[in-house]
Formats: structure tokens, C-alpha cells, sequence
């Protein structure tokens, strides 16, 4: 394996995506969004409708962006041609807001201004991120138009619902730009995933002693949201079993949430037999307590002994019961102290066909941080040491050498 470590595959860097802003209160929220697709290494172009010049500046956007803005067809900085190669150079445009005016103009081929001449004259994947008023959304006539580019294969993000500007409550408002950054990714990835069921269990569990506390440990859920996000971004089917967390649910992953061992057995048991790839990145309390008081502990004695019981090893139950090779099975292993002869224990004993290891006692790996450097041992005694690496990248790197595995085995296909 002498494979160099794989870089974000949802990787924007150099992507061309032109940003079409149309007139509508959320316009401000696409400035952030230019601004996270620069960070991206996106090059980014923004279109701007007139109205959307009276909510912000196109000065604001050619700041951020680093390009010229263009919001009329006719003026002495517009191109030409621009309505035309904007849209055919680009890998992506993205909607953003995407007015009720705007949406019904691209659902009809109405060309009447610089951004949907552009929109219409577009070979570029498109992304439409609908934002109004929730009786301009909810009204028949929308609703058919967003039904009419999704049949034309545009994909267009539901509306976040809540107060809106206008005190309506409802759907409408634009998702946040991190959202629709992750949908680009998704759009303009390779789907090499496409096809695959991936489980994938994150967090810690919960074991409670009484209704107020609980047994935990440190484990914050940001590795396993991670491949589960990487996952469905590269066109996997990805089922989540979690602990409880903070971390927001990554779009378009099915998440079941638990709180105990127990209950994170039993979801994983429901959907192993149908999954491809298992990613168990998961820290499983490995006891709880005896027995679950019915009321709070009251404070007594000076010291107070908590009978425990050992859990079940999912991973380990997963590995002995399975039928060879129906599905590759990964595993963490989070460790303070020789990390290489334990994970390899582990591999061993739970029937695994990786590991992967990381030194939880270190500041910069494991644990709440965004950053891990990882050991992958695999079954044939290889290791793989990559670099300290950003979550997401770990996140890549993993499902890379899964999917090799998958493709490597005598028989695949279901
Ligand atoms: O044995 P250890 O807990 O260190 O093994 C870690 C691996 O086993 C992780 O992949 C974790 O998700 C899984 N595990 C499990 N059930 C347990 C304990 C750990 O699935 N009860």
C-alpha cells in the first residue's frame, strides 16, 4: 500500500461555480456562502438579478470572490458571450437564493436577464436553493416548478422552515451555506460509493445509574459523522447509529439515535445483514451499571460502590456471526498505550479486515478534536501510518481502503 493518502474527495479545489443571487432578504446569506466556497479553492463568479443589487452590494461579492460580478446583460463590464460561457465553463451553478420569480423563470425558459440567460444557456450541473415567503413556497404553482427542475434533474434544497423574515412561519428560508456546500460537494463528487450500504456507528454511549447520571467517556462523535458524511457525499447509502452527540446530522444520512450499549446493539443488529461496508468508529461503554436506580441517589455514605456489567462487544459479535464476506468490517481502536500491538489484538480477535488506530492521549488526535493521525492495520499484517490529518481526510482515507477491500473480494456484488 504505498498509495498516497487520498485528499478530500468532496474537494472543491479549482471547481468552477458561478453563485446566481436573486432578490430576496436572504441574499446577505450568500455572501457567506461565497466566502466559504473561496475557502474551498473554489473560483467562484457571482450573477446577480437587479433586484438582488437592492439587498447587497455586488461590490461585497466581488470582494469576496475575487471576480468581477455581473448583474445586468448590457453593461459595459458584461461580456458579450458572458451569458453564455459563465454557465458552459462552470461545473456548478448554484441558486442561491432562488427566488419564487426566479425558480418559475428556470422551470419555464424565461431568459430575461443576465442570470437565467445564463441558467438556460448552462451545460453546468445546477443547484437551486429556493428561499421566499412560505405561501409563495407552499402555493401550487411553486411547488409544480420545483417538481418541473427536479424532473429535469436539478436539484433543488427543501427550505429550512421556522420564523421567517416577514414573521410567517413555515418553509422558506435558505438553508445555511455549510448545508449547501456540503450538497455541492455531493453533486460535483465522482459517486464512487454509488451503490453501497455503509453502516457506520459514532459517539459515546449513555449508561445510566439513575435518572441524572449517567456513565460516558470522552468520545464526541466527530470521526464517525465524519465517514458517514464522506460516505453519502461519494454516493453511498449511509445508515448512522449514534450515540448522543452535539454534531449536526450530515445531509442525506439516515440517522438512528441511541443512548445505551444495548440499544446501539440492536440498531446495528437491524441493519448489518444489508450493509456493504460497517464502520463501527463508535466508543461503546464497555460496562454499566448493574442495576438503574428508579430514583436519584441520594449522597450518603463516604464512599459508594457502582456494581458493573460488562456490555456486549458488537464489534467482536458482528465478526464472529458474520458470513465470510458478506460485507468489510472496520473497526477503531482508541488507545493510550502500545497502540500497535493492541489494535492488532483486536483485529485478530474480533474477525476484522481493518482497524484503525489512533493514540487517544495525544492533544492533536483522537478525542473532540478536528484533526487525527491514524494507523490502518489490515488483516494480511500491512499497516499504513499516514500523516496528522484533518478528520475529513481520515474520514476519505478510510472508506478508500474499504472500498478496496470490497472490490478485492472473490465474490462481490449482492
Ligand atoms: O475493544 P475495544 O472497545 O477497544 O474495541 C474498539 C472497537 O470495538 C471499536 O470499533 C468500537 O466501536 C467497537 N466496540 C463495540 N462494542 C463494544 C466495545 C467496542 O462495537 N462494547
Amino acid at each position: 500500500m504505498n498509495e498516497k493518502p487520498a485528499t478530500e474527495k468532496g474537494n472543491m479545489k479549482g471547481k468552477q461555480i458561478v453563485v446566481g443571487v436573486s432578490g430576496g432578504i436572504a441574499a446577505y446569506k450568500a455572501a457567506e456562502l461565497v466566502r466559504l466556497l473561496v475557502r474551498e479553492e473554489a473560483v467562484v463568479r457571482v450573477a446577480m438579478t437587479a433586484n438582488a443589487t437592492r439587498f447587497i452590494a455586488p461590490l461585497t461579492f466581488a470582494a469576496l470572490s475575487g471576480n468581477r460580478v455581473i448583474s445586468r446583460m448590457f453593461d459595459e463590464g458584461t461580456g458579450a458571450i458572458d451569458h453564455v460561457t459563465w454557465g458552459q465553463d462552470a461545473d456548478l451553478i448554484i441558486l442561491a437564493p432562488a427566488t419564487a420569480n426566479v425558480v418559475a423563470k428556470v422551470a419555464h425558459g424565461i431568459a430575461d436577464d443576465f442570470l437565467s440567460t445564463m441558467t438556460l444557456a448552462a451545460t453546468a450541473r445546477i443547484l437551486v436553493c429556493p428561499s421566499m415567503n412560505t405561501r409563495m413556497y407552499e402555493n401550487p404553482a411553486t411547488q409544480e416548478n420545483v417538481s418541473l427542475l427536479q424532473r429535469r434533474g436539478i436539484v433543488v434544497m427543501e427550505p429550512g422552515a421556522g420564523e421567517l423574515a416577514c414573521r410567517d412561519e413555515g418553509p422558506g428560508r435558505l438553508p445555511e451555506p455549510s448545508e449547501i456546500v456540503e450538497e455541492a460537494r455531493w453533486i460535483l463528487s465522482d459517486q464512487d460509493l454509488a451503490g453501497l450500504q455503509v453502516l457506520v456507528t459514532a459517539g459515546a454511549t449513555h449508561e445510566p445509574m439513575d435518572p441524572v447520571r449517567y456513565i460516558t467517556n470522552r468520545s464526541t462523535g466527530k470521526m464517525g459523522y465524519a465517514i458517514a458524511q464522506a460516505a453519502r457525499i461519494r454516493g453511498a447509502s449511509v445508515k448512522l447509529v449514534s450515540g448522543p452527540t452535539s454534531l449536526a446530522v450530515p445531509r442525506g444520512v439516515d440517522l438512528e439515535s441511541v443512548t445505551t450499549a444495548l440499544e446501539m446493539r440492536q440498531a446495528v443488529l437491524k441493519h448489518f445483514a444489508g450493509s456493504d461496508i460497517v464502520v463501527m468508529a463508535a466508543a461503546v461503554s464497555d460496562y454499566r451499571p448493574h442495576s438503574t436506580e428508579g430514583q436519584k441517589i441520594k449522597k450518603g455514605p463516604e464512599t459508594l460502590a457502582v456494581e458493573l456489567d460488562r456490555n456486549p462487544d458488537i464489534l467482536a459479535e458482528l465478526g464472529q456471526s458474520r458470513e465470510e464476506k458478506h460485507c468489510v468490517l472496520v473497526g477503531f481502536a482508541a488507545e493510550t498505550d502500545d497502540l500497535l500491538a493492541n489494535a492488532e489484538k483486536k483485529l485478530k480477535d474480533k474477525n476484522l479486515d481493518m482497524i484503525v488506530a489512533n493514540d487517544v492521549s495525544r492533544e492533536d488526535a483522537g478525542f473532540a478534536v478536528d484533526t487525527n493521525e491514524v494507523k490502518i492495520l489490515f488483516r494480511d499484517g500491512k499497516v499504513e501510518t499516514p500523516p496528522l490529518m484533518k478528520k475529513q481526510e481520515v474520514a476519505d482515507l478510510v472508506l478508500d481502503r474499504a472500498k478496496t477491500l470490497w472490490e478485492a473480494r472473490p465474490r462481490h456484488g449482492k
